[in-house]
């Protein structure tokens, strides 16, 4: 039927070479702005019939309520029945009843929450797009800005210079140029496309200086897009007689940036891409109520509004709104419109560039108003309705009747004068007897459109209504596009059937500024304040992002240290000998206890060794921080009470079994059963401990308490115990690496370069002590002042600097001094100071992992946040989230070029060309942050190549490595001493 109607249709037709998918007789001329038309005479408005209407009953769209009132049936009185049959069919067509409005509204509602919730089988008719709006403007954005605008006016391609005062009400005139896009460029490729608005840029900006310094430029691209950023958006699909090949799935912002900078206007920032809609909706002055929908009918149509967040399944947000491009334009693209679609919007469609797409917009939109007139009059013409029967090539030729023809002719106060005019301008020769027909047949296809055109907007509005849950919605609709200033009859038509359609919505249409420019203006000053707060972001996170080389200076620096301190010379390293000289190998047999001082718990252990493995009870306890920073005697009784209790628990009271102390501080070891605190370091300062032995200090305590007997074996510091116990299930492991509240690690080195052990054979395990590299200053150029306020406010300013900008005690500190340098700035929480961030130790090591977890949508980052007090947008929740990565990412590539200079010194040791080594780790930082591991590895693999190095998570904590040296040196002890 429909290609029947085709060829009916096209009979006559000359060469079709005149096929023009732009504005038609338009684009010859010089490019035009819609001239607004004079408010015609009060014509009345048709009402809509409920039912049916008759077959006969023609004019039953335009019956009015009054029988005063003139009806477009009294407009023309077709003369003979079978002319008039002819034009009634035809005409008829072009009905639409109430209820099939709203089925469309229905329908359409339907797609578009199939489409929110993410539904992809079957796909969803509309798109519903997210874009990167998420609040309506404030009325106090401010700047000048380019605004080019792309596929809002069919063929005509606007550039505008805006300028936006930051005061309410105050507004300053735009300047514009349009300029034509050939039929060429349109239909030809993306890079002809991309460089002619280049060009146009150029050109404008010639003709208008603005100055030169940092243009920023807001794109309005109404066309389909897939938005990833506020400057990011592919084009899905060409609607509205563009076809530039090599466009659809790139990203369109970037094409543009391409082509300006190909045109060498470097001075040019594309920050912001909008759809027509979008811009329409932001272009509106904040009113009593906000402007919450954005309706265009221009070539196309579509429409834009404020969803809430939680509804867009697309997105990663629960919180707040955000503007969704509905693309209503494919509505009945799955044949949802099929009972509606005339024969000539079959023929219309199969002649365009896009058949079988865009069916909703092919009814609406004013590219195709006057080419159904058009397929109508032609129609009529050759039926000998019209014109005497004759028709004319121009008749016959794509594009040949515009948008504002249809709405001059169908204009009861254009006098037939200026119809016959238009008319004769196409080649025909029209009776005046033919000017009423032609002004019905136009009245048919707009007022089509209109009452269309309002049953989608109903469903928006319903949409609007269901997701804000109210019964009576109050809404204001900015309106934009041609068609709305060429055909007043359009707007009222709209208005009406709007009311008809949703009663309980009390809606007022406001036209938008500047075409949209405004909005796009707006939607820009916003992505420039987020661009200028990234450039601050940037600039503070710049000094924690090290590169390849900063790395490698600092594993060589550690290398130099490490050597120094082997030899006894001054260095931050102090390369501790611990006397441990072997790890096990498993003929180790006993019960022995252990305790484990330093990290995040502090625990009494249990540890049984048999040929069938190790056993482990333990029980934690807490150090409140007044014993960790009271007196020594305090800590220490408090750490025998906590034996006591444990024995007694365990049923080992009365025993006296051989017991091996993790202590987690620096010592200087005179054997395996002295340790002499050099300092305190993680928080810890009892009084009275520095420099004392600290086996000696758990004697007396225990002596104090005469509760228990308890022999004291060995002393070993955690990376020691790790790697002990790591070692017990792999031989290969000769390295332990600490990296929780504090960080160290621990290798075997030879014997013949520790300087002050006797003895040239064999190895020994050396404490490095690491977390005091960098306290002689050479760490200077890596710190950020974020690091000095760190170290300045802890208890041991000037100390353990490595450490400071690794372990756990400390990121979560160097994260919140950063968040509130980016408040100061205005950057975060938008430039408010909360008590909270003032908090010191507010901001736990803890979140740093939770929030850089990647099974974390940003909804969650913000709800952790905001459990923290802090009043955080999704834009902070995605700073706060970069700040962890830089600061975690710099501590695992720190603690890598440690790692590498200890595996590389290991190999170089032994000589050899490639080392396979195992590395045993703890640590809460190391265990539980999601990348911070891999970080470490990859750092190695970068800078030791020649090392494969394996890394092995402690499952016991180092009590049992404890344990396991104390079971050693009983094995030792009974053949010669450790
Ligand atoms: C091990 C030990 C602790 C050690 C800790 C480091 O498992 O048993 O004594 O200090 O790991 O981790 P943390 O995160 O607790 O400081
Ligand atoms: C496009 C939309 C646009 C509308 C109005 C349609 O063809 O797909 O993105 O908003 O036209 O210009
Ligand atoms: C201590 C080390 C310990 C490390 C990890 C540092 O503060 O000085 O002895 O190994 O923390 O717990």
């Amino acid at each position: 039927m429909a290609v029947q109607w085709r060829e009916h249709l096209l009979q006559g037709t000359s060469t079709g070479q005149d096929r023009k998918p732009g504005r038609g007789r338009g684009q010859q001329g010089p490019p035009m702005r819609p001239h607004l038309l004079k408010a015609p005479p009060s014509l009345p408005i048709p009402t809509l019939e409920t039912e049916l209407p008759s077959r006969e009953n023609l004019w039953g769209t335009y019956t009015t309520q009054s029988p005063s009132s003139r009806t477009l049936l009294t407009m023309w009185e077709p003369g003979a029945g079978c002319e008039r049959r002819e034009v009634q069919e035809c005409l008829q067509q072009f009905q639409v009843t109430r209820a099939q409005l709203q089925q469309i509204q229905a329908g359409l509602l339907d797609s578009m929450e199939q489409a929110l919730r993410g539904q992809a089988n079957p796909a969803p008719a509309v798109r519903m797009l997210p874009t990167y709006v998420g609040s309506t403007p404030h009325g106090t954005e401010q700047g000048d800005f380019l605004v080019l605008e792309l596929g809002a006016t069919g063929a005509s391609l606007r550039v505008l210079w805006v300028t936006l005062t930051g005061v309410d009400g105050h507004r300053v005139e735009p300047r514009s140029q349009e300029f034509v896009i050939p039929q060429e460029v349109m239909l030809g490729t993306g890079q002809q496309l991309f460089d002619f608005a280049a060009c146009c840029l150029s050109e404008f900006l010639d003709a208008h200086p603005v100055g030169n310094q940092g243009l920023q430029l807001g794109f309005s691209f109404s066309f389909p897009c897939h938005q990833t950023g506020l400057a990011r958006s592919t084009l899905i699909s060409w609607t509205k007689g563009f076809r530039c090949s090599g466009v659809e799935g790139q990203d369109v912002v970037q094409l543009l940036r391409d082509a300006i900078q190909r045109r060498g206007a470097s001075n040019i920032d594309v920050i912001a891409v909008v759809n027509d809609t979008v811009g329409t909706m932001m272009g509106c002055e904040p009113g009593v109520r906000p402007c919450e929908v954005g309706l265009v009918v221009d070539t196309g149509t579509n429409a834009c509004y404020m969803e809430e967040a939680r509804h867009v399944a697309a997105l990663d947000e629960d919180r707040g709104r955000v503007c969704v491009s509905v693309e209503w334009g494919s509505f009945g693209d799955d044949g949802a419109l099929g009972p509606l679609l005339t024969a000539f919007d079959h023929a219309l469609d199969l002649e365009s560039l896009n058949p079988h797409a865009q069916r909703f917009e092919k009814m609406v939109g004013g590219l195709y108003l006057g080419e159904l007139v058009r397929l109508v009059l032609s129609h009529l013409a050759q039926r000998g309705v019209l014109f005497g029967g004759s028709s004319s090539p121009a008749l016959q030729s794509q594009g040949s009747i515009l948008p504002e023809d249809v709405a001059a002719m169908e204009d009861p106060s254009v006098g037939a004068a200026h119809v016959l005019t238009i008319l004769q301008g196409l080649g025909l020769s029209p009776e005046v007897s033919d000017v009423e027909l032609v002004r019905s047949v136009c009245a048919a296809v707009s007022t089509r459109a209109a009452r269309l055109c309002a049953a989608a907007l109903a469903a928006v509005l319903a949409r609007l209504q269901r997701s804000r849950e109210q019964q009576m919605l109050q809404v204001t609709v900015a309106t934009g596009g041609r068609v709305f200033e060429w055909h007043r009859r359009f707007h009222s038509i709209l208005q009406e059937t709007v009311a008809l359609l949703v009663p309980e919505c009390d809606v007022s249409f406001i036209p938008s500024v500047d075409g949209g420019g405004r909005g796009v203006a707006v939607v820009t000053a916003v992505a420039a304040r987020l661009a200028a707060h990234r450039r601050l972001l940037e600039e503070t996170l710049m000094p924690f992002r090290l590169n390849c080389e900063q790395l490698a200076g600092v594993q060589a620096q550690m290398r130099e240290a490490m050597a120094k301190g082997l030899r006894g010379e001054a260095s931050s390293l102090r390369m501790l000998p611990t006397y441990v000289r072997a790890t096990p190998d498993g003929s180790e047999r006993g019960d022995f206890l252990a305790l484990d001082l330093g990290g995040t718990n502090f625990r009494v252990l249990l540890v049984r060794v048999t040929e069938g493995g190790v056993q482990i009870t333990n029980q934690v306890y807490s150090v409140p921080e007044h014993v960790a920073q009271g007196s020594g005697q305090q800590l220490f009784d408090h750490i025998v009470d906590c034996i006591v209790d444990f024995q007694r628990a365990q049923g080992l009271s009365g025993q006296s079994l051989p017991l091996g102390f993790t202590f987690s501080f620096p010592c200087k070891q005179l054997g395996l059963d002295q340790g002499i605190l050099l300092n305190w370091t993680k928080g810890f300062n009892a009084l009275d401990c520095e420099g004392r032995d600290v086996v000696c200090l758990l004697r007396e305590a225990i002596r104090r308490r005469q509760a228990v007997e308890l022999n004291v074996v060995a002393i070993v510091n955690d990376t020691v115990g790790t790697m002990m116990s790591c070692g017990y299930e792999d031989p290969r492991c000769e390295m332990g690496l600490i990296v929780g509240t504090g960080t160290n690690a621990c290798y075997m080195e030879e014997l013949r370069n520790v300087a002050g052990v006797a003895g040239d054979s064999g190895q020994m395990c050396i404490n490095m002590e690491w977390g005091a590299f960098g306290d002689d200053g050479s760490l200077g150029s890596l710190s950020t002042c974020f690091d000095d306020s760190v170290d300045q406010a802890s208890i041991n300013p000037g100390k353990q600097r490595f450490e400071k900008m690794i372990s756990g005690m400390y990121l979560g500190e160097i994260v919140r001094h950063i968040l509130l340098h980016l408040t100061s700035l205005g950057v975060l929480f938008r430039g408010q100071q909360t008590q909270r961030l003032q908090t010191r130790d507010i901001f736990k090591t803890k979140f740093l992992s939770d929030i850089e977890s990647d099974s974390l949508a940003l909804r969650q980052v913000r709800a952790i946040l905001e459990d923290l007090g802090l009043p955080v947008t999704s834009d902070d929740a995605l700073m706060v989230l970069e700040v962890c990565q830089a600061v975690s990412r710099r501590a695992a590539q720190l603690c890598g070029a440690g790692v590498a200079a200890v595996v590389e010194k290991i190999r170089e040791n032994r000589g050899l060309e490639e080392l396979t080594v195992s590395v045993g780790v703890d640590g809460t930082l190391y265990k539980l942050h999601p990348h911070f591991s891999s970080l470490v590895a990859a750092t190695v693999r970068q800078l030791a190549p020649r090392c494969t190095v394996t890394f092995l998570e402690s499952e016991d904590g180092s009590g049992k490595g404890a344990a396991l040296v104390t079971a050693v040196a009983c094995r030792l002890a009974q053949t010669t001493r450790v």
